[in-house]
């Protein structure tokens, strides 16, 4: 299978095929790519990223200039020589995202969800190796023992939806929001208070999803909130409509419009919370009546999906389906077959009839990685433009080797530390969000593949498993 990094290389840099890239940065030579001045930190402002301040222009995404120069079969080589002699010390996750290249050292491969249960399975590896974006080596961090270490082999690899939220704008929010309902903001709700004080319900409870720093998600545990992934949002807003009046979303609108709308929220009650703007840009009538005040922040990859795209898909491949993910903007989510997190994707795939053709609007190396997995159907990814999350896109074998040989050292690179103090507040709406089981979104069932009249019935609505993949060949 061609490689999303190969592809990049062919689109863009000899200019073979007909497609394009969402960034010609992404051609740059690796090394090159990460030492751009366009690509920030990670997602918590808070952690602390190694800069080397006699140079303005060291990144914290820089490698040591020995393994830049490795070879991809030099590299391959030190990967498994390490992970050998780690053996079970060790546990290699990797978000669905990753480039192949990354995939086919994992241990357990899935979605936010997914990966942030597979690090609870391996409480004795020492230490957990995150291939995914800073908010899921926190979460990994927070759910640990005390004794594990958590490792972002690259610590510039960010979320730029997370970063879209950050305290100092939510806690202000939440102070403003406080007035309007006639709560006190700073009033702390402890684990055990719904259970103390049944049937009372709060005014506000904040949702983050799991796509914001780990701050984020202490703000919700000390405020009687929860965290929810992609896979598990609907539940999770059952849990806080049963506590609260109303809910405050953050970091993505997306999410939260698209979830609350199939739960039958007006969107009339969904404000948009903007926080350069008084009251987020509200009036106090229009918070009387909110249902789901949401965040102003989106992810920039999955905003690209267009209804467009949906219509020149049907209008090229009769019977297409399509299913996409909640990141996407609502008219893309209620066009499509189906929605759902990229778990709930991957087995919309899998259970689909032999040839099915199915259009996916979400990340490319996912749906690369799917269409390569599934020959005996029709994927392709919604968007023609080959985009992929830049921030995932740089964990390389480069950072897993190095990282890796310094724990054959007994050096910790790139460990990801989150406070203890915000660790134990975090942790409280983890917890909560565990417990809260993933549901589909809704969206129809596929119907029946066209060209396979074999397999006479409609696959159903996909269930999201709570189990793990395990990784490619290692
Ligand atoms: P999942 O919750 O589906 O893994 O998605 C995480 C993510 O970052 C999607 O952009
Ligand atoms: Fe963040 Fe979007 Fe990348 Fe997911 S795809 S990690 S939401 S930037």
């Amino acid at each position: 299978m061609t490689s999303v990094a190969e592809l990049i290389a062919v689109t863009t840099i000899s200019g073979t095929t007909a497609a394009s890239t969402c960034d010609t940065d992404l051609a740059e030579p690796t090394w090159a790519f990460d030492a751009l001045p366009t690509y920030g930190p990670g997602a918590s402002v808070a952690d602390p990223i190694p800069v080397d301040t006699t140079n303005a222009t060291m990144r914290p995404g820089q490698l040591p200039l020995a393994y830049q120069k490795m070879s991809d079969e030099e590299l391959h080589a030190r990967i498994v020589a390490a992970r050998e002699t780690l053996g079970d010390r060790i546990v290699i996750l990797g978000h669905y995202y990753q480039r192949d290249e990354i995939v086919a050292y994992a241990d357990f491969v899935g979605d936010s969800f997914q990966l942030a249960n597979a690090a609870l399975t391996r409480p004795d590896a020492e230490a957990i190796v995150f291939c995914g974006v800073h908010f899921m080596a926190e979460t990994a961090d927070i759910l640990a023992r005390d004794e594990q270490h958590v490792i972002l082999p690259n610590l510039a690899a960010g979320c730029s939806m997370a970063d879209m939220a950050d305290s100092e704008s939510v806690e202000a929010a939440w102070e403003e929001l406080a007035e309007v309902y006639g709560f006190d903001a700073s009033q702390e709700i402890d684990e055990g208070w719904f259970e103390r004080n049944p049937g009372v319900k709060l005014p506000v409870i904040p949702v983050t999803y799991m796509n914001s720093s780990a701050a984020l998600k202490a703000f919700c545990g000390r405020h009687g909130g929860i965290v929810c992934t992609s896979s598990n949002a609907r539940t999770v807003l059952e849990w806080a409509f049963e506590r609260g009046e109303r809910v405050l979303f953050f970091p993505d609108q997306h999410l939260g419009r698209n979830t609350a709308k199939a739960m039958g929220v007006p969107l009339e009650q969904m404000p948009m919370w903007n926080p350069r703007k008084d009251l987020g840009g509200n009036t106090s009538a229009e918070l009387d009546d909110a249902r789901v005040i949401l965040w102003h922040g989106f992810c920039s990859v999955h905003k690209r999906f267009t209804t467009a795209q949906i219509d020149a898909a049907r209008e090229q491949h009769p019977g297409v389906q399509v299913v996409v993910h909640p990141e996407c903007p609502m008219p893309v989510v209620d066009a499509a077959d189906a929605a759902g997190s990229t778990e709930l994707i991957r087995r919309f795939v899998a259970e689909a009839a032999p040839g099915s053709t199915i259009a996916i609007g979400t990340e490319v190396n996912m749906v690369n990685r799917l269409a390569a997995q599934h020959p005996d159907k029709t994927i392709f990814c919604l968007d023609p433009v080959i985009c992929p999350c830049s921030t995932m896109y740089r964990i390389h074998p480069g950072y897993l080797a190095w990282t890796l040989e310094g724990l054959v050292e007994g050096e910790w690179r790139n460990e990801i530390q989150v406070d203890p103090d915000v660790a134990t507040h975090a942790r409280v709406a983890l917890t909560r969000m565990l417990a809260a089981a993933p549901q589909p979104l809704g969206g129809t069932p596929a119907p029946a593949a066209p060209a396979a009249p074999a397999a006479a019935s409609a696959p159903a609505a996909p269930a999201p498993a709570l189990t793990v993949s395990t990784g490619g060949a290692r």
